[in-house]
């Protein structure tokens, strides 16, 4: 059995920023508004030239770097996106001829939560020995398929991408334990309607098929459900408790969605890693980018545990504990007591239950979504 260890990561964003000042020019929208529902204050977009390939290229390169890797020593590239470049031919293979590399690739759609999902994948092919050494990307120009005209969807989108690279390893390192989820029975609440079953027309063009629609209560309601509990479930069973994980970086969609979770799971906001505000939701790439972020800022380091949690589109959700670098003597010990893996896993969801009972019940007058952290 190897372990999958995170040697390598790297980001992208495009050039030019859009403020929500901006955004009060060509929508009903207030800077206020978009600062208190959500966090966010400005996001990238791509411009001219900008892809999803480029953008991935870039963060793959530097994350290869970083490794110490070079594109040769690469035997398997994932991309996790909703915007490709093109439906075909795949973006992965785009990228993986960009890189000058010769392996396999292929995309992977699960919404937001695509990256998480890329992160386990890669982790059972390093696992049973089949690769040594795996790419793993998050990337989206979103943008493309925003409405601007709809103000409830396109203050929240932002683009970038996000990369690491996954490396076998015999010590005890990378992917722990992960939990992937999905319940499709919530679709329509996140849905871009153009595919086959719509499939493009100047009908479908002209009554937008081809932007990003959302229920954003429903999602933010599906959020605050499942992040927390995902969360507990994986640091369960990976044998530990709230108290043994050093960061959790979640999907930054909605700053508000993060409290509620940070409050449910019984952490300060500083174990939490938010940087909604200077990217808006970049979907698949929110994670990466925010794991990149947080170790260019020291925020974890080598030898941290860190929990990983998305949610989006499909609707799907996907957490993992991953440990950076290799565990020291200390944190050895504790990975002794994966058999209790069963008990921590029932007393950290019976926590976080209990929680949000409570907060519910301190939230009678109004509803768990609609709670507001007023921001200047
Ligand atoms: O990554 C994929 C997952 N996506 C998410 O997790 C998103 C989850 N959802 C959310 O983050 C929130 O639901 C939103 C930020 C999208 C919306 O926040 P909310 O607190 O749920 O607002 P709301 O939809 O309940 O709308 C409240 C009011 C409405 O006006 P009325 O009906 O009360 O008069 C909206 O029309 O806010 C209005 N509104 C806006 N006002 C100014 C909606 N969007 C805007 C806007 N600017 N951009």
């Amino acid at each position: 059995m190897f372990y999958g260890r995170i040697t390598g990561w790297g980001k992208c964003v495009p050039e030019k920023v859009v403020t929500n000042f901006d955004l009060e020019k060509i929508v009903d929208t207030s800077n206020e508004w978009i600062v208190s529902r959500t966090g966010i204050r400005e996001r990238h977009v791509a411009g001219d030239g900008e892809t999803t390939a480029s953008m991935s290229v870039a963060a793959a390169r530097a994350a290869m770097a970083k490794a110490g890797v070079i594109p040769a020593d690469l035997d398997l590239i994932i991309v996790a996106t909703s915007s490709p470049d093109y439906l075909l031919p795949p973006v992965s293979s785009m990228i993986q001829d960009q890189l000058g590399a010769r392996c396999g690739a292929f995309t992977l759609v699960a919404g937001c939560t695509g990256f998480v999902y890329g992160l386990a994948t890669a982790q059972q092919f390093i696992a049973t020995g089949a690769y040594k050494t795996v790419l793993i990307i998050g990337a989206e120009i979103i943008t493309k398929f925003v409405d601007w005209t709809d103000r409830n969807t396109c203050v929240l989108f932002g683009d970038g991408a996000g990369a690491v690279v996954m490396q076998a390893s015999e010590q005890p390192s990378g992917v722990l334990a992960f939990e992937l989820g999905s319940d499709g029975e919530g679709a329509e609440h996140l849905k871009m309607n153009l595919g086959v079953a719509n499939p493009p027309s100047h009908k479908v063009i002209d009554e937008g098929g081809h932007f990003i629609r959302m229920n954003g209560r429903e999602v933010f309601k599906f959020a605050t459900r499942v992040l927390a509990r995902s969360a507990a479930e994986v640091i369960g069973r990976a044998g530990l408790s709230i108290d043994d994980v050093d960061l959790v970086i979640p999907h930054q969609a909605n700053e508000r969605i993060i409290e509620v979770a940070a409050k449910q799971l019984g952490i300060s906001m500083d174990k939490m890693f938010v940087n909604i505000a200077k990217y808006g939701n970049t979907s698949a790439a929110s994670i990466p980018i925010a794991l990149c972020e947080a170790m260019e800022e020291g925020r974890c380091k080598e030898g941290d545990r860190i929990v990983m949690v998305g949610f989006g589109a499909g609707l799907t959700w996907a957490s993992a504990v991953v440990q950076l670098g290799v565990a020291d003597e200390h944190r050895l010990a504790m990975w002794r007591w994966v058999p209790t893996a069963t008990m921590r896993r029932a007393q950290n969801r019976v926590k976080v239950a209990a929680r949000t009972i409570g907060l519910k019940a301190g939230a009678v007058v109004m509803p768990l979504y609609t709670r507001v952290t007023k921001r200047g």
